[in-house]
């Protein structure tokens, strides 16, 4: 039977039994569940490569995972995971294959899209990255007045620019440091002034990302660069040696005036966010060079092998997914904080937040009609320690229930700073520990409380916790890290019954955009025919700006 026949999950004896573990586990502690069970910690671990997670402070036990499993083997993810690696169009709503595992599969491996090796192609693409990237970095290609490229500012929005821009802050220690990499995505003007600012032109090069290259903020933000350059350089010609092209769109790319020799290709069949190893890397590549982009290449394409080949209890991507529905679909929470311990992580969050919600933030089903079931967690987090002196208080004695990813690694980056390393740590185990066990009324009098502060000074504990840790943070760690979110994402929505490679979401409001952007601007006072609140904003803004 296809995903798209299957009965809806919630129909599913395996959703019914999942709601039965729940009352059987009724108001169990996860106190009591670590007393019952001295062998909880490694029996909810799993490890694959160096990666390991410790899954055993949630609110679960054996008898739940096994249950979770039977729901993830009955919903077809085996079959729809055959079938994504095999390029059928399971993106059915766009007619497209989901082949991003397709960008890191080794040269020599077959995968066709309409009778063509995709791998080929994916290779070709790689090797010309990889000698741009070479002559940039050697200083080989210079810019328009010969000097050599000191600066990169990629300039995309969405999967072209949160990808890059996450992995190249995480991958910070492993880039040149003669080169300054700056990232424009917002089409407030605010975004690229202030990245540019300090830049000599004559030494920078834009690199313009863009799947459809029809993104409005993203050809906004392009040819201010370009105007910027030619005040700067004064040549129409210098745009040739300072503007190169990422986009499955050649047409746009040379009606913006790139030369197509200086573009990089993808293809449709790689969603915006999941393109970060693709030629959307290409800043990232050229920061941290052509050798560690492929050693990344490597930890992403371990993780697809793990992840189609793990049985489902060992499975990482497949047990984080079984995780979050648990949580999500039967246990209310509403939302999924990611809390990487690791400062070149900050952007971590914001790039899965696009990966999560942009991908399962469905509301219909495969099959049209609605989903009767919660679907994607809100996503969000910050690095700890930060977030422990700002939002952890919520978490740890709030009411709401938050279920938390805590990311960390043994060694810090290329051994730096072994003591902070220590310190941070030591935070990492000890919020997953509070979290857990909390602290009792009993053992808050004994430290000598005052009565009527009690109360306040309990912690409830029982707040899930997911444990990632791996070694350190390699180029290769970052692949394995992506990947086992891209395949947790897809495990859930197929489980859910939704297309997780759509985005419909987003137009209605570029529509209205593109209406009110002419309004805004028109001579004559435009007839606005929106609801009152926008016509009077809209009226505001014009009168503010004297039209
Ligand atoms: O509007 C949403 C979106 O289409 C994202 O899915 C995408 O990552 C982003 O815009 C940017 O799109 P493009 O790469 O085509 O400029």
């Amino acid at each position: 039977m296809s995903v798209e026949e299957r009965p809806a999950v919630e129909t599913r004896p395996e959703w019914a039994a999942l709601a039965q573990h729940r009352d059987r586990l009724g108001k169990t502690s996860l106190r009591a569940l670590f007393a019952a069970d001295p062998g909880r910690a490694d029996t909810l671990t799993a490890e694959v490569d160096g990666l390991l997670m410790d899954y055993s402070k949630n609110l679960l036990d054996a008898e739940v995972v096994q249950a979770l499993v039977d729901l993830a083997e009955a919903s077809g993810v085996r079959e729809r995971t055959e079938a994504m690696f095999r390029g059928e169009p399971i993106n059915i709503t766009e007619g497209r294959s989901v082949l991003h595992v397709a960008l890191r599969a080794p040269r020599g491996t077959r995968i066709e899209v309409d009778g063509a090796d995709v791998v080929e192609q994916v290779h070709e693409v790689l090797d010309r990255m990889a000698a741009f990237a070479e002559r940039v970095r050697s200083g080989r290609w210079t810019g328009h007045t010969g000097r050599r490229i000191r600066n990169i500012v990629n300039i995309g929005i969405g999967g072209s620019d949160l990808g890059p821009a996450m992995a190249t802050q995480a991958l910070m220690a492993y880039g040149d440091p003669s080169l300054t990499l700056r990232f424009v995505s917002n089409v407030d003007g605010a975004d690229i002034a202030t990245a540019v600012r300090d830049l000599d032109q004559s030494e920078t090069l834009y690199i313009v990302v863009s799947k459809t290259f029809t993104t409005l903020e993203t050809l906004t933000n392009a040819r201010t660069a370009r105007r910027l350059l030619l005040e700067a350089l004064g040549d129409e010609a210098a745009v040739g040696k300072h503007f190169v092209a990422v986009s499955t769109n050649a047409d746009e790319v040379r009606k913006f005036g790139i030369d197509t020799d200086n573009m990089f290709g993808f293809w449709d069949w790689v969603g915006g966010r999941y393109s970060m190893d693709s030629a959307v890397g290409l800043s990232l590549m050229l920061s941290i060079g052509p050798d560690n982009f492929r050693a990344m290449l490597d930890g992403f394409h371990a993780m697809d092998e793990h992840f189609r080949t793990a049985p489902f209890a060992h499975n990482l991507p497949v047990l984080m997914a079984l995780i979050g529905i648990w949580h999500n679909n039967f246990h209310g929470a509403q939302t999924l904080a990611v809390l990487p311990y690791s400062q070149y992580l900050a952007r971590f969050p914001a790039y899965l937040q696009q990966l999560d919600m942009e991908s399962n933030g469905k509301r219909v089903g495969l099959d049209g009609r609605p989903v009767q079931v919660e679907t994607a967690p809100v996503v969000w987090g910050e690095p700890g320690t930060n977030g422990q002196h700002a939002f952890f208080q919520l978490i740890h004695q709030g009411t709401k229930l938050v279920p938390c990813d805590f990311i960390g690694f043994l060694r810090p980056v290329q051994g730096q700073l072994p003591d902070h390393h220590d310190l941070l740590m030591a935070n990492f185990f000890a919020q997953t520990e509070a979290l857990a066990f909390g602290r009792t009324a009993d053992e808050v009098a004994a430290a000598g409380v005052p009565p009527e502060q009690v109360t306040h000074r309990v912690f409830p504990g029982n707040r899930p916790t997911t444990t990632l840790l791996g070694q350190s943070l390699t180029p290769y760690a970052l692949g394995q890290l992506v990947a086992l979110y891209e395949h947790k994402v897809f495990t859930q929505g197929v489980i859910w019954g939704i297309n997780s490679f759509d985005q419909w979401g987003v137009e209605l409001g570029k529509v209205l955009a593109g209406r009110i952007a002419d309004e805004l601007v028109a001579e004559d006072p435009p007839a606005l025919a929106h609801d009152a609140s926008t016509n009077a904003l809209i009226g505001r803004y014009r009168k503010a700006a004297g039209r």
